[in-house]
């Protein structure tokens, strides 16, 4: 029998109940988290968003409410009301935080059944991803995930609260839009109305908010829903959520403290913690020698020491041909790990091969020599210069790789995270923020034979540089900044080119010729020509922040609804197939596919 809700109203969250509730009437409402008949005595356990408390029907209390009780089954949603009263003694259950007092219940009322859920609804249990994401209402009412959807608000409304109080607009920028370049491909939008027409759903809605810059709105931010697609990771969605942020006649300076007070505003409001302003800064060069990546996480050493000059004359071939072909050497020092035995350090080879390195050279450091396999290649002289720039004493590991820069620094930066993690080197509870400074402004790639922007195609050269611009693009430093907070890019911005002449130079370098700049960024080009401030500005990756925030592994922990690393919906079985009518409006012919 299912009862109506009639004129039940909650008057407080099961969760919130507190010793200090002992004596209370409340009415409560939720799930049945868990039935226990003791013959005499039904006790239920009930949860809601806030939490869990105990409620027991008693014969004596209300025995038409103790019989509707037995029917009671896990995810039953019933309204329940009663007096709160301390547990007896002795009966406290610690692990809840209502723990000391449970509801006397005197009225239920079931307003819906359930059938037994696939998993059960607690954070302990070990379910796969796949069935989780299948059934996401459910997963959904597991208290970790609620935890981290509240969380996200309250963020949400601190990032809101702050930027308000400093005099910042938020605007909104459509989502239908033309493509806006931040190094992945659009997804791409049909128009029924102009057919053969795309459009591009927003990579960030970057040239937006210059426009909105342009037309004098001075200081923007948005939370805004943001596509790509690309192949995604653990910290990665097709779509995701950045704070988005523009202002003008700003240096990189004033951007940098107004986003070290946003950080800290979040973390004293939703957190309760003081962070130390201002944040460190590295420059991308020192960042990429002493830790292999644009985006370290400083809270711990291990740091990658270049070796390639130490070693420039060992008749080793492998130290050889990489040192002929351009190449460096860089290694790392395992303090004390001279221990690992063989089996690790093939473990460690595994983990830098599966970045592309060849392999990984060890040497464990004896009171005067190396145990390792390039003994013989090496002299004495050769053995105390590297232990020197390694800081190497008796029973460190050394760990080698040679071959290209990029390789190297990849796969050293691969395994000292890999070995920060495996020797609890990294201090779990602590927020390392980091800017990363004077990144270049362009970069060669190699498979598209050209230059390509390191951040976006807006992004300003520095002004000692504008001129290097022309004749040594390669040399150019940008006005642009990352924040990484222990090893997670969070941000990343500049100070845009508001000069026309600079913005298409650059295009030129990116080699776009001024037809093609004009078919793609026209109106950006001519509204640079009608009086544009100078300007800049930074997003923020929120699902990132609050991934950080609240200690979880995968993005998907902290998206309501999230997509798999296929890029699917589990839950809806988007995207699929659509009716031949809805194409033929849309001029669209589906090629066979061949899978
Ligand atoms: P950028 O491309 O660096 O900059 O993006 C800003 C931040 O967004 C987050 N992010 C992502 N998070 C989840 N899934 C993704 N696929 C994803 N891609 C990026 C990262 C990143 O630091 N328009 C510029 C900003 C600017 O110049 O103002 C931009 O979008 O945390």
């Amino acid at each position: 029998m299912i009862d109506f809700l009639g004129d039940l109203k909650r008057t407080v969250y099961c969760g919130d109940l507190r010793k200090k509730d002992d004596g209370r009437e409340v009415t409560l409402l939720g799930w049945v988290q868990r039935r226990r008949d003791l013959g005499g005595l039904i006790f239920i356990e009930l949860r809601d968003r806030q939490g869990i408390v105990q409620v027991v029907f008693n014969p004596e209390v209300n025995s038409e409410s103790h019989e509707k009780a037995q029917s009671l089954r896990n995810e039953y949603v019933i309204g329940v009301q009663g007096r709160v009263v301390l547990r007896p003694a002795g009966t406290a259950n610690p692990k809840l935080r209502t723990g000391e007092i449970e509801i006397l219940a005197k009225e239920l009322k079931i307003l819906n059944v359930a059938k037994t859920p696939p998993f059960p609804i607690e954070d302990e249990a070990e379910i796969a991803e796949e069935t989780r994401l299948k059934y996401r209402y459910l997963d959904l009412r597991r208290p970790g995930l609620q935890q981290n959807l509240i969380l996200r608000h309250q963020v949400a409304k601190e990032v809101r609260n702050y930027f308000d109080r400093l005099g910042f607009l938020e605007v909104e920028t459509p989502m239908l839009f033309k493509s806006t370049p931040e190094g992945a491909r659009d997804f791409l939008v049909p128009s029924r109305l102009n057919p053969g027409n795309f459009y591009a759903l927003p990579q960030s809605p970057q040239l937006l908010k210059q426009i909105l810059m342009v037309s004098g709105f001075d200081r923007y931010f948005q939370i805004v829903r943001c596509f790509r697609d690309e192949d995604l990771r653990s910290d990665r969605q097709p779509e995701f959520t950045q704070i988005d942020v523009e202002m003008s006649f700003v240096t990189v300076q004033d951007i940098r403290e107004t986003m070290e007070g946003l950080m800290a505003h979040i973390f004293k409001e939703v957190l309760g913690i003081t962070l130390e302003i201002p944040f460190p800064v590295l420059a991308y060069d020192e960042a990429m020698s002493r830790y292999g990546i644009d985006k370290p996480d400083i809270r711990f050493g291990m740091e990658l020491k270049d070796v390639t000059e130490p070693l420039r004359n060992s008749p080793f071939n492998v130290f050889r041909d990489v040192i002929e072909t351009r190449g460096i050497i860089k290694a790392i020092n395992v303090k004390g790990g001279g221990s690992f035995s063989r089996k690790e350090i093939e473990d460690l080879t595994h983990v830098v091969q599966n970045l592309g390195a060849k392999g990984l050279i060890s040497a464990k450091v004896g009171p005067n020599a190396w145990q390792s396999s390039i003994q013989k290649f090496i002299t004495e002289e050769e053995i105390h210069a590297v232990n020197d720039t390694l800081n190497a004493v008796e029973n460190d590991l050394l760990l080698f790789v040679a071959g290209s820069p990029k390789l190297v620094n990849q796969s050293l930066a691969n395994l000292r995270l890999y070995l920060g993690e495996k020797l609890g080197l990294i201090p779990k509870d602590r927020y390392q923020f980091v800017w990363i400074l004077d990144f270049p402004l362009l970069e060669y790639d190699e498979t598209e034979g050209r230059f390509i922007a390191v951040h976006h195609p807006f992004t300003a050269p520095k002004d000692e540089d504008i001129l290097k611009l022309k004749n040594d693009p390669a040399s150019v430093k940008a006005k642009a900044y990352d924040l990484v907070l222990n090893g997670s890019e969070i941000g990343g911005g500049s100070i845009r080119n508001h000069l026309r002449e600079v913005q298409s130079l650059l295009f030129e370098q990116l080699g776009m010729d001024e037809q093609e700049a004009k078919e793609r960024f026209g109106f950006l080009l001519e509204a640079l020509e009608y009086g544009t401030p100078p300007h800049g500005g930074i997003a923020f990756g929120f699902d990132r922040l609050i991934m950080i925030l609240s200690h979880s592994e995968s993005i998907r922990d902290v998206i309501a609804f999230p997509k798999t690393q296929k890029g699917t919906c589990l839950m809806t079985d988007a995207p699929s197939r659509v009716d031949p009518k809805q194409l033929d409006e849309l001029w669209i012919k589906i090629k066979e596919i061949k899978v």
